[in-house]
C-alpha cells in the first residue's frame, strides 16, 4: 500500500529542545515540550523573582500578567479583557463548573468524546450540587451536521445548564464543530463551555468567531509555553459571576484580575509563554502547522500500514491542521484504562517511542502526534517494531 510522501522537515528545529535524542517523543499532545529558549526565558524571569521576591511580587506584577494574558489572548483571538490566565484547562473548567451555581435537577451535558478529568470534575459537581450529568454518545465517524443534530436532540431546555464540547478532542482526536455547536445551544438559552485544551498553537486564532460563553485552552502543549499556562476566555455576560477557586487580594478588583492572582504562586510560566509565541512565529506559525499536521497524518498512515489497517479505517480528524491522528489497535489490545496505560509504558521502555495509548468506547488506539522536532523515521521505525511488540502479549 503505497503511502504519501512525508513534508519537507524543517532544518535545526530539534535542536531547539532538550528532548532525550535516543527516544522517540511521539506524544506531544499530553503535555507538550517546551524549547529550550523559553526555558531559558522563564529562568532569567525566575533569577529575577529569587534577587528580589518582595520587589518581584509586589511592583508591578498584575500589570506584568495582565500585559501577558492581552498578547496571547491576541494571538488566539481572543477579547484580551475578556479572558484570564489560568494554570491549565483542568484548572479554567473547573472555575466554570462552580461559578454556575448548578442546582439539584439541573443538568451538565457533555459528550463521551471529553476529557477524563473534565469528566471527573462535571461528576464532582454535580454530586455537591444535586445535579446530574449526562454524555451524549456521539459515533467517531460522525459528521459535522450529525454532531450538530445529536447536541440539538440531546439538549433539554429549561434542564441543561451548560453544555461541555471540546474543540479538538484527546482521546479520538476529532475537531468539533465548535461554532454551530454554540449556535444550537444558544437558540435553547444553554450556556457553554469549549475544552479546547489543544487548540493554541495547533488552530488559528481558535476562540475567535465561536462565541462561547466558557473557553479554555492550553498554551502548554501546541504554543510552546512553559507548563501551568492556559487562558479561559469568558462571554461579557458571565465575567461578574466568574468566581475563582482561591479568594486572594484581587478579590475586589473583579474580573480578570480576582482570577488571574491566586496568591503566592510562581507566575513565571506565564511571563515566559510569549517565548513561545516567539519561538512559533521565527519558525513561522503556518509552517509548524502545516509541518505537524502533514507528519502526524504521515505517521498515522505508516504506522496504520505496519498494522494492517487499511487507510479508509483510519479515522480522519475532520479538518485541517490536526497534528494528532488515531491508529485502531488489533481487536482486544488496550481495551481498558489500565491496559492501554500498561501498553504505552511498554511501548515506551521496549522500542525507545513515547505515544498515546487510549481506550475509548472499548476500543484500543494508539494516539500520535507530528511536532517539529520529529522525523519521519520515527514513526518508520515505530511501525517496522510495533506488531511484534502487540504480538508477544
Ligand atoms: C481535551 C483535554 N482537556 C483537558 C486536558 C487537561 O489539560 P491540563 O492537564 O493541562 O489541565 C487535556 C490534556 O491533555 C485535554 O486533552
Amino acid at each position: 500500500m503505497s503511502v504519501p510522501n512525508p513534508p519537507e522537515p524543517i532544518p535545526g528545529a530539534r535542536l531547539l529542545f532538550s528532548l532525550d535524542p535516543a527516544v522517540s517523543h511521539l506524544n506531544h499532545g499530553s503535555f507538550g515540550a517546551v524549547p529550550i529558549g523559553v526555558q531559558r526565558a522563564q529562568q532569567r524571569l525566575r533569577d529575577e523573582m529569587e534577587a528580589n521576591p518582595l520587589r518581584f511580587f509586589t511592583q508591578g506584577l498584575v500589570d506584568r500578567i495582565a500585559h501577558t494574558r492581552r498578547h496571547l489572548a491576541g494571538f488566539l483571538g481572543a477579547d484580551p479583557d475578556g479572558s484570564a490566565l489560568v494554570g491549565n484547562t483542568t484548572t479554567g473548567v473547573a472555575v466554570v463548573l462552580q461559578s454556575m451555581d448548578l442546582k439539584a435537577g439541573d443538568e451538565v451535558l457533555s459528550t463521551d468524546h471529553g476529557y477524563g478529568a473534565v469528566s471527573l470534575a462535571i461528576q464532582r459537581e454535580c454530586r455537591r450540587t444535586g445535579a446530574v450529568s449526562r454524555v451524549l454518545p456521539i459515533p467517531l465517524a460522525a459528521t459535522d451536521e450529525q454532531i450538530v443534530q445529536s447536541i440539538r436532540a440531546g439538549l433539554r431546555p429549561g434542564r441543561t445548564r451548560l453544555l461541555v464540547v471540546d474543540q479538538l478532542t484527546s482521546a479520538t482526536a476529532k475537531l468539533f464543530p465548535t461554532a454551530a455547536i454554540v449556535g444550537v445551544a444558544r437558540e435553547h438559552g444553554v450556556p457553554v463551555l469549549v475544552d479546547a485544551a489543544h487548540a493554541p498553537g495547533m488552530l488559528s486564532t481558535p476562540v475567535a468567531g465561536i462565541g462561547a460563553d466558557f473557553w479554555v485552552g492550553n498554551l502548554h502543549k501546541w504554543a510552546y509555553a512553559p507548563r501551568g499556562t492556559a487562558l479561559l476566555a469568558v462571554a461579557p455576560q458571565w465575567r461578574e459571576r466568574i468566581e475563582p477557586l482561591v479568594v486572594s487580594w484581587e478579590q475586589e478588583s473583579g474580573f480578570p484580575a480576582r482570577l488571574e492572582w491566586q496568591a503566592t504562586l510562581d507566575y513565571t510560566p506565564w511571563l515566559a509563554a510569549p517565548a513561545g509565541l516567539f519561538t512559533m512565529r521565527s519558525l513561522g506559525v503556518d509552517r509548524v502547522r502545516a509541518h505537524n499536521a502533514a507528519l502526524a497524518a504521515y505517521g498515522q498512515r505508516v504506522v496504520g500500514d505496519a498494522l494492517g489497517v487499511a487507510p479508509a479505517e483510519l479515522p480522519d480528524p475532520g479538518g485541517p491542521g490536526v497534528a494528532l491522528r488515531l491508529i485502531p489497535l488489533p481487536a482486544g489490545t488496550g481495551t481498558t484504562i489500565d491496559a492501554a496505560r500498561a501498553l504505552q509504558a511498554r511501548i515506551g521502555e521496549r522500542l525507545a517511542a513515547e505515544v498515546a495509548v487510549m481506550s475509548w468506547n472499548g476500543r484500543g488506539w494508539l494516539r500520535l502526534t507530528g511536532q517539529v522536532y520529529n522525523a519521519a523515521d520515527e514513526y518508520e521505525r515505530l511501525g517496522a517494531r510495533l506488531p511484534a511488540l502487540l504480538a508477544q502479549r
